[in-house]
């Protein structure tokens, strides 16, 4: 189906309202995985068959304060074992929700409770990690948002989820999953672009907005500008930045995450407008209407977010290196890999679903790519030799980029490595466990690009 971006402008206000969670939830609550109906596609088409979190999509956004505990029990009524991810919560590894890595998957049927304290402020976001290529692609994502306990003065706080479609003629998910075609390029693409905003409200020139905006699509890099609002990014993956940054278009990959604090400049009857730019044209994606003027004309300079408890390194002479080779794909001219500890030609590995090596190794290694010690400042030098970007995500813990000339960037858990390209992350090793590092073009993940760390 080619559906024209443009009509979903009109479609906005038909999506469904999520309600806002209330505060401090001490009891756990249920959030089942499973399928329902949702409104994905413009209204001149029929409803989508998803899987969701309490059967919509997106699932339910969670709101939280920091210093809370969320809890929540994951019932699973889905033909496939699940789990759930916590994106960006730095929350105890028995909790980080990795089938095969920190937990059993949740069968059919089952249960698992998620004990989530929140150490930091910011937006996060929750997905499967089973099948992910699969199950997010199907709709099993949301938005959790832990706010500040001092939060910025802001009219409206606004949550965007940018997600991208495969749909047929009859706006049903088109099931193709496992295509190597998709997997060995880009990834499994859409071809319908989506932005859900939570919640759905009018704004009045001149309010000032915070906008979060989550890349949850399975493999496609946004680009993404804001038009009829003005303001700075306060924050990258939930992490404030130390000085609010001017921005024009925003990059992001799968997963990353940006909060931008903007004040509207649209007049009455015009709207602050989200626009998506591919490479030869551009779509507004979504609309936020304006109804009116506010009062103040000025609202003041915006300032930085009040930091989070995460150590933010200034130096990393000290940190112990350890390299990652990233190879294969289409036109990568990968030879060999060990897969399940037995060294494959590529032949073998595509019958095995892999095409993707870390280090020579597709899939989850036998052993972690770094054993460190609680404390260790770890640095990892990633050297794409593909002709694909890659979006690495650590789990358990945000990183900052070492630039080339030796400084270090804002905390991040996701970091987009161009092809042919070569960057660097270091952190402080302090949450121990065996963490997740891939990457979160789920497409790649699934087809190998994956390993861990141990931290003891
Ligand atoms: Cu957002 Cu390993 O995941
Ligand atoms: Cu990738």
């Amino acid at each position: 189906m080619k559906l024209n971006r443009r009509q979903f402008v009109a479609g906005t206000s038909a999506l469904i309202a999520v309600p806002t969670i209330g505060r401090a939830a001490t009891a756990p609550r249920i959030i089942e995985a499973r399928s329902g109906l949702a409104r994905v596609a413009p209204d001149s088409y029929p409803e989508t068959e998803i899987w969701g979190y309490d059967g919509g999509v997106p699932g339910p956004e969670i709101r939280a304060r920091q210093g809370e505990t969320v809890r929540r029990t994951l019932l699973n009524s889905l033909p496939q074992p699940t789990a759930i991810h916590w994106h960006g919560l730095r929350v105890p590894n028995n909790m980080d929700g990795v089938p095969g890595l920190t937990q059993e998957a949740v069968q059919t049927g089952g249960e698992f409770q998620y004990d989530l304290p929140l150490k930091d402020a910011g937006t996060f976001w929750y997905h499967s990690h089973n099948q992910s290529t699969e199950q997010v692609a199907r709709g099993l994502y949301g938005a959790f948002i832990v706010e500040e306990t001092d939060p910025p003065d802001t009219d409206h706080d606004i949550t965007i989820l940018l997600d991208d479609w495969r749909l047929g003629q009859d706006a049903q998910i088109v099931n193709d999953f496992g295509a190597m075609h998709d997997w060995t390029h880009a990834g499994r693409m859409g071809n319908y672009v989506h932005a859900h905003i939570s919640p759905m409200t009018e704004v009045l020139t001149n309010q000032r907005l915070r906008i979060r905006m989550v890349n949850v699509a399975t493999d496609r890099i946004m680009y993404v500008s804001v038009g009829g609002a003005n303001g700075k990014l306060v924050a990258y993956d939930g992490m404030p930045v130390r000085q609010p940054e001017d921005f024009e278009t925003l990059v992001f990959g799968p997963a990353q995450r940006a909060d931008l604090i903007v004040d509207v400049t649209a007049e009455s009857n015009e709207a602050v407008q989200i626009t998506l730019h591919e490479r030869d044209e551009s779509f507004v994606i979504a609309e936020i209407p304006v109804s009116g003027s506010g009062t103040s004309a000025n609202r003041g300079v915006i300032e930085a977010l009040p930091p989070n408890p995460v150590p933010f390194l200034e130096d990393v002479s000290d940190a112990l290196t350890v390299p990652l080779v990233m190879e294969g794909g289409a036109m990568g001219g990968l030879r060999q890999g060990t897969y399940n500890g037995q060294v494959m030609s590529t032949n073998e590995l595509v019958q095995e679903g892999q095409i993707w090596t870390f280090n020579g190794v597709a899939g989850l290694p036998e052993n972690p790519l770094a054993a460190v010690s609680r404390g260790d400042i770890v640095r990892i030098q990633m050297q794409n030799d593909t002709v694909f970007p890659h979006a690495m995500h650590l789990h358990g813990t945000h990183f900052q980029e070492v630039l080339p000339n030796g400084s270090l960037g804002p905390l991040r858990d996701t970091i987009l490595v161009d092809r042919i390209e070569t960057r660097e992350i270091a952190f402080v090793a302090d949450n121990p466990g065996d963490w997740l590092f891939h990457c979160h073009m789920l497409s790649h993940q699934a087809a190998g690009m994956k390993t861990w760390l141990s931290v003891a």
